[in-house]
C-alpha cells in the first residue's frame, strides 16, 4: 500500500515497468519514422502491437490501484494531480485507438500469440481513419508531457526539501 511519505512497492513497480515499456513503444515509433524498412525497424517494431495491449492491461490495473490508494498517497498540488490525470487519460486512449485500428483493419490481431480479433472480410474504414488521425498524434503528445513530468519530478520539493523523485524511487 502507498503512504503519505512515499509510494508502495506495487505503485512503484507499475510506474517503472510501464515507463520502460513506454520507452520501447516510443523508440519503435521513432525508428519506424526515421529508419523505415531496415532491420533496426523490424527489431523495435515487431512487438509494438503486443506491448501496446500489455500497457493497456497494466494501466487499468494501475488506475484501480491508484483509486484504492487515493487517500494514502503523498499529497500533491492540484496542477500535479491534473497532470497525472491527463497522463492516465492518454495511457488509456492511445492503446484503445490502437486496438480499434486493429479491429477495424479486419486482418486479425493475436498479441503474444493469443487471438483477440479474428480475421474478417471487410475493413471498417471509420475506425481505421479515427485511429490513423489520433493514435500517433496522442502518442507524441504523451512523450512531450512525460518530458515535462520528469523535469517536475526533479524540480518539485518535498516538505523536507528533497526532490519528490524519492517518493517514487525509495518509496516509503
Ligand atoms: C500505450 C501504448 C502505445 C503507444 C504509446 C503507442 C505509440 C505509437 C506512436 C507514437 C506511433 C507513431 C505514429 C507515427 O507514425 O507518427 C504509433 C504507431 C502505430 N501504433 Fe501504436 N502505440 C501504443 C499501442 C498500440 C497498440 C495497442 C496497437 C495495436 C493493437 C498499436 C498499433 C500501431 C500501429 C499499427 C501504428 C502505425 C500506424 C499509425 O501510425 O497509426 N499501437 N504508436
Ligand atoms: C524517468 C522517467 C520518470 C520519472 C523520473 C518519474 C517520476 C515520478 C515521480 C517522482 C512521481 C511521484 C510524484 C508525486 O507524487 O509528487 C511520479 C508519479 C507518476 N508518474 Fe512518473 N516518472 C517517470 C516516467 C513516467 C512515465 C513514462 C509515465 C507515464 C506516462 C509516468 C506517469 C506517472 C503518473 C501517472 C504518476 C502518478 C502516480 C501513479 O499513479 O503512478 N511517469 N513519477
Amino acid at each position: 500500500m502507498d503512504r503519505p511519505d512515499g509510494y508502495g512497492a506495487v505503485s512503484r513497480a507499475l510506474h517503472w515497468i510501464m515507463a520502460v515499456i513506454l520507452a520501447w513503444q516510443f523508440t519503435s515509433a521513432a525508428v519506424r519514422q526515421l529508419l523505415p524498412d531496415t532491420p533496426v525497424e523490424d527489431f523495435f517494431w515487431f512487438p509494438h502491437t503486443s506491448l501496446g495491449l500489455l500497457l493497456f492491461v497494466l494501466v487499468l490495473a494501475r488506475g484501480a490501484w491508484a483509486l484504492a490508494n487515493a487517500r494514502r498517497r503523498p499529497r500533491t498540488g492540484l496542477a500535479a494531480r491534473m497532470g497525472h490525470v491527463v497522463l492516465y487519460l492518454l495511457m488509456i486512449a492511445i492503446p484503445t485507438l490502437g486496438l480499434l485500428r486493429a479491429y477495424g483493419r479486419g486482418r486479425g490481431y493475436s498479441p503474444f500469440g493469443i487471438e483477440i480479433f479474428s480475421r474478417r472480410d471487410q475493413e471498417i474504414e471509420s475506425l481505421v481513419e479515427l485511429a490513423n488521425d489520433w493514435h500517433g498524434l496522442l502518442g507524441w503528445t504523451l512523450i512531450g508531457l512525460v518530458a515535462g513530468h520528469v523535469l517536475m519530478a526533479f524540480l518539485h520539493r518535498k516538505p523536507d526539501g528533497s526532490p519528490v523523485l524519492t517518493y517514487m524511487t525509495k518509496g516509503k
